[in-house]
C-alpha cells in the first residue's frame, strides 16, 4: 500500500484547523475560554481532522491501485482484473467503464494479433513475390518468395528502404518508377524478362492500397496514395513449357511432312504411269517404308501422349525379370540375325519379382534392344542382363536392374542429358535411315518414372553404351 500520509494531505488538514483554532486562540487570549479548552479542542480537532483523511486517503490508494493494475495489464495486452468494491459512487461507476473498455481495447488487440498471425501465414505460404510500399516507395511489407525473388537475406529488415533499389533489374525498376508515379490510383500490369538476378519472365502487378471507407483515406491521404501492392509471379516455368510444346508441334511437323511428301510425290509419278516395271516396284517400297515409318510414329506418338496424360494407368503385377529379360530378348533375336550381331542375354539367379507393368516393361526392354542392335555395326555385340542392385545406391531401397550393353558407336557426352527429349537425335539423317522416331528414349523415361525408377545412360564414342534401367523391389 502507498504512503497514507502525504505532505500535501497534513496541509489540507492543518489549512482547515488553521481558522477555528486562530479563533479558538483569539477567545483563549481575550479570557473568554480557558486555554485549557483551547488546547483540548485543538488536539482533538487536529485527531478527528487525521482520521477522516486517512480514510479518505486509504480509499483513494486503492482505487490508484486499481487503476494502475489495469494499466499494466493492458500494456501487456491481457484483460483487466475485474474485483471492484461494491460502491455506487460516481468514481465507482467511471472504474466500471474504464473496465469495460479496456475489455473492448484487449479483445480487438487480440482480433487483430489473429488476423495479423492469419495475414502473415497467407503471405508466407504465397509462391508469388509480394512487396508492400508506403510513402514514397519505402518497403512496408515483403515476404519469403520475394525475397528469394531479389536474391535478399532471409531475416534482415528491408523496411523503409526504396523497392526500385531492392530489385536490382533496369526494366523493373522502370515499372516500379512508372507505377507509383502514376498518381491516377489505377491497377497496372505487365509482363517482363527480366535479367538480374536471375533470367526471369515475371508477370508484375501493382495495385494502389484503397482505404474502405472515404473518411479515413481522407484523413491518410498522404501515407495512402503512396501506399503499393506489388504482387511478382514468375512465369519462366510456364513459358519454357509453351517454348518445349512450340518446339515440339515444329519438329513433329517436320517429322510427318517428310515421309508424307515422299509418299505423295512416289504414289503421284506412279499414277501418271512409270514404263519400267522394276522402277515401278522400288517406288511402291518406298512408299511401303515411308507410310510404315508414318505409322511407327503415331503409334510413338500415341504411347507417349498416353503416358503423358495418364490415360491407360500401369497394371502392376509381380513380374519376374528373367522372363521379362528372355521375352524381349526372343522377339529381337531375328532382327539381331539379320543385323549381324550377337545378342547375349544373362540373369542372376533366384531374383524377386517386381511389381511392373507387363507390356510397359515389354516396351523398355524391347526399345533399348532395339537402339543396341540399330547402333552398333555388323560383327558387334549386344548383351542384356539382369540383376538384383541398389543396396548402396538408391538410397538403400532394394530392386533390380536391367542392363543393356553394346559394343556399337557410342554416343557423344554432350547429347546423352539430352537423349531423352521428345525427337532428340545425335544423328537425325541415320537415325530416319534406320527407321527411328526419335521418341523410343523418351518414352522408356516415362514409363521408367511411372514405376519410380531411375534410367542411366553411359557411352564411350566408339567403343559403346550401356543403358541401365532400375525399378524399385516393391511398389512405392
Ligand atoms: N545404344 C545406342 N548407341 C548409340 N546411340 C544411341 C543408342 N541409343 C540411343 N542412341 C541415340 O539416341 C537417339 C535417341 O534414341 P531414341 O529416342 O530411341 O530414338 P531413335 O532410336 O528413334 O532414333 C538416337 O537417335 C541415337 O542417336
Ligand atoms: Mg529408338
Amino acid at each position: 500500500m502507498g504512503k497514507l500520509f502525504t505532505p500535501r494531505l497534513l496541509a489540507v488538514v492543518a489549512l482547515s484547523l488553521a481558522p477555528p483554532a486562530a479563533a479558538l486562540v483569539v477567545l483563549g487570549a481575550a479570557g473568554s475560554i480557558s486555554f485549557v479548552w483551547v488546547t483540548l479542542v485543538i488536539v482533538l480537532g487536529l485527531v478527528a481532522g487525521s482520521l477522516v483523511a486517512t480514510s479518505v486517503a486509504r480509499v483513494s490508494v486503492l482505487r490508484a491501485e486499481r487503476l494502475d493494475a489495469v494499466a499494466q495489464a493492458l500494456a501487456h495486452r491481457q484483460p483487466p482484473s475485474h474485483l471492484l468494491p461494491a460502491e455506487r459512487d460516481l468514481m465507482s461507476r467511471v472504474e466500471h467503464r474504464l473496465l469495460e473498455a479496456a475489455d473492448a481495447i484487449t479483445a480487438e488487440v487480440h482480433m487483430l494479433d489473429e488476423q495479423r498471425d492469419e495475414f502473415e501465414a497467407i503471405l508466407r505460404s504465397m509462391t508469388e513475390a509480394v512487396v508492400v510500399t508506403g510513402r514514397r516507395g519505402g518497403v512496408v511489407l515483403l515476404n519469403g518468395a520475394a525475397r528469394q525473388m531479389f536474391e535478399l537475406a532471409p531475416a534482415a529488415n528491408y523496411g523503409g528502404r526504396d523497392l526500385v533499389e531492392l530489385c536490382r533489374d533496369p526494366r523493373l525498376q522502370e515499372f516500379v518508377a512508372r507505377a507509383t508515379s502514376s498518381g491516377g490510383g489505377e491497377v497496372m500490369s505487365s509482363e517482363i524478362l527480366i535479367q538480374n538476378p536471375a533470367e526471369r519472365y515475371l508477370q508484375v502487378t501493382a495495385a494502389p492500397v484503397r482505404h474502405p471507407d472515404g473518411a479515413g483515406a481522407a484523413n491518410h491521404s498522404a501515407e495512402m496514395n503512396a501506399a503499393w501492392v506489388f504482387v511478382f509471379h514468375d512465369l519462366t516455368q510456364l513459358k519454357s513449357y509453351e517454348t518445349v510444346r512450340a518446339d515440339f508441334i515444329a519438329s513433329l511437323t517436320h517429322e510427318l511432312r517428310t515421309p508424307l511428301s515422299a509418299v505423295c510425290g512416289y504414289a503421284e509419278t506412279l499414277a501418271q504411269g512409270v514404263d519400267d516395271p522394276e522402277t515401278g516396284r522400288r517406288f511402291l517400297g518406298i512408299i511401303e517404308r515411308q507410310s510404315r515409318r508414318l505409322s511407327r510414329l503415331i503409334d510413338d506418338l500415341i504411347s507417349l501422349s498416353d503416358l503423358e496424360r495418364g490415360l491407360t494407368p500401369l497394371k502392376f503385377e509381380p513380374l519376374e525379370p528373367r522372363r521379362v529379360l528372355e521375352e524381349a530378348a526372343e522377339l529381337m533375336r531375328e532382327q539381331a540375325r539379320r543385323a549381324g550381331i550377337t545378342l547375349e542375354v544373362k540373369s542372376a539367379p533366384d531374383l524377386q519379382a517386381i511389381p511392373a507393368d507387363h507390356d510397359r516393361m515389354q516396351q523398355v526392354m524391347l526399345n533399348l534392344l532395339d537402339n543396341a542392335l540399330k547402333y552398333t555395326p555388323r560383327g558387334g555385340k549386344v548383351a542384356a542382363e539382369t540383376r538384383a542392385a541398389g543396396i548402396a545406391v538408391n538410397g538403400g531401397k532394394p530392386g533390380v536392374e536391367f542392363v543393356v550393353a553394346d559394343t556399337g558407336e557410342g554416343i557423344p557426352a554432350a547429347d546423352i542429358p539430352r537423349l531423352t527429349e521428345r525427337f532428340y537425335r545425335v544423328d537425325r539423317a541415320r537415325s530416319r535411315e534406320l527407321g527411328g522416331t526419335g521418341l523410343g528414349l523418351a518414352i522408356v523415361k516415362h514409363i521408367v518414372q511411372l514405376h519410380q525408377g531411375k534410367l542411366r545412360i553411359e557411352s564411350r564414342l566408339r567403343e559403346g553404351t550401356t543403358v541401365t534401367v532400375w525399378f524399385p523391389a516393391t511398389r512405392p
